[in-house]
């Protein structure tokens, strides 16, 4: 199983090596623009690998996407973050190039690639990359809701002074400050809704701060978060490398379902060695509906801005 990682930055340095570390991928190559960079990360990764006990043979590569063929899998996460006060739409002047340019010599040398877009505004990106490329739309996966749904289940196991293992919880739709729809409805404790425990106040809280979960973060670090982004993304390709027939809430094109068409906004997905092997229909309240609607017209209006 060969994996490429596009930018070897902080969330695609993070991303390598929890995939490293799980010791499920024979090879990693961490590709950046940056002279150096990404051979650097890869040396210092590899560096773990008699400590962490992993096999993972992690190489880097200046620009050279030669050196990426016959990847099974890639991840783009080539671009800039944002910084404290940004949205993740502001970024996507800059970003809609790189990730133009980089998905299009990804699949030149590697045309059967399971493609997982990370960089932001990541919806829009991800609609990108269906609009630019001839993958079937199965291999072009967003990373956006596996993020927000750990956080949402971070911010619960908090509010319920509970240990996170016992919580089970989902957010879907766009991944934006205002787009994220974390089904509260849906959320357990132990297959007890968590509604039991939490006062509908709390509860309230619990979704406002996992939606501003990424902005919250950024204010604190000064750039964007990289641990639990890598994190996600490499339980992603661990559920697709290992046809592991998980479900994940995920960026991916839709057409008719959740009564929405030409977008690509998060909802549950089976992951398996075929990339997105089945969109699961996960009923809603009306209200939780109609946030999604709402949400889907947030991330419509910034694909209005890409020049495809
Ligand atoms: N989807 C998510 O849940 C999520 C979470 C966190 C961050 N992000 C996004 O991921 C992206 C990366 O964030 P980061 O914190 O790792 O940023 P970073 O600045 O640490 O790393 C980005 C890397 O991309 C490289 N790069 C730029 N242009 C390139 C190109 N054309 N080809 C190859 N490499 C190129 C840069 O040299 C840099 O090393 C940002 O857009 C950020 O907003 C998304």
């Amino acid at each position: 199983m060969k994996v490429t990682v596009v930018g070897a930055g902080a969330v695609g340095a993070s991303c390598a090596e929890y995939i490293a570390i799980k010791n499920f991928a024979s090879e990693v190559v961490l590709l950046d623009i940056k002279e150096g960079y990404a051979e650097g990360k890869a040396m210092d990764l590899m560096q773990c690998a008699s400590l962490n006990g992993f096999d993972t043979k992690i190489t880097g590569v200046t620009n050279d996407y030669s050196k990426t063929a016959g990847s099974d899998i890639a991840v783009i996460t080539s671009g800039i973050p944002r910084k404290p006060g940004m949205t993740r739409e502001e970024l996507i002047g800059i970003n809609a190039g790189i990730v133009k340019t980089v998905s299009s010599s990804l699949i030149q040398h590697s045309p059967n690639v399971i493609m997982i877009v990370v960089s932001n505004p990541m919806d829009t990106m991800t609609y990108l990359v269906h609009k630019t490329t001839d993958l079937p739309k199965h291999r072009i996966i967003g990373m956006g809701g596996a993020l927000d749904s750990a956080r949402f289940k971070y911010r619960l196991a908090e509010a319920m002074q509970a240990p996170i293992s016992d919580i089970d919880g989902m957010v879907i739709g766009g991944h934006s400050d205002t787009g994220m729809v974390p089904l509260a409805s849906h959320a357990t404790r132990n297959s007890i809704n968590v509604s039991e425990y939490l006062s509908e106040e709390r509860l309230q809280q619990v979704v406002e701060d996992t939606k501003v979960g990424g902005a919250t973060l950024t204010k604190l670090l000064g750039t964007s978060a990289w641990y639990a982004p890598g994190a996600a993304v490499s339980a992603l390709v661990q559920a697709i490398a290992c046809d592991q027939k998980k479900m994940f809430p995920c960026s991916t094109y839709l057409e008719g379902e959740y009564d929405l068409n030409d977008i690509c906004i998060g909802v549950p997905v089976i992951l398996g060695r075929n990339g997105i092997e089945r969109i699961v229909d996960v009923p809603l309240s009306d209200a939780e509906k109609a946030k999604m609607q709402e949400s889907a017209e947030g991330v419509k209006k910034t694909n209005g801005l890409l020049e495809v």
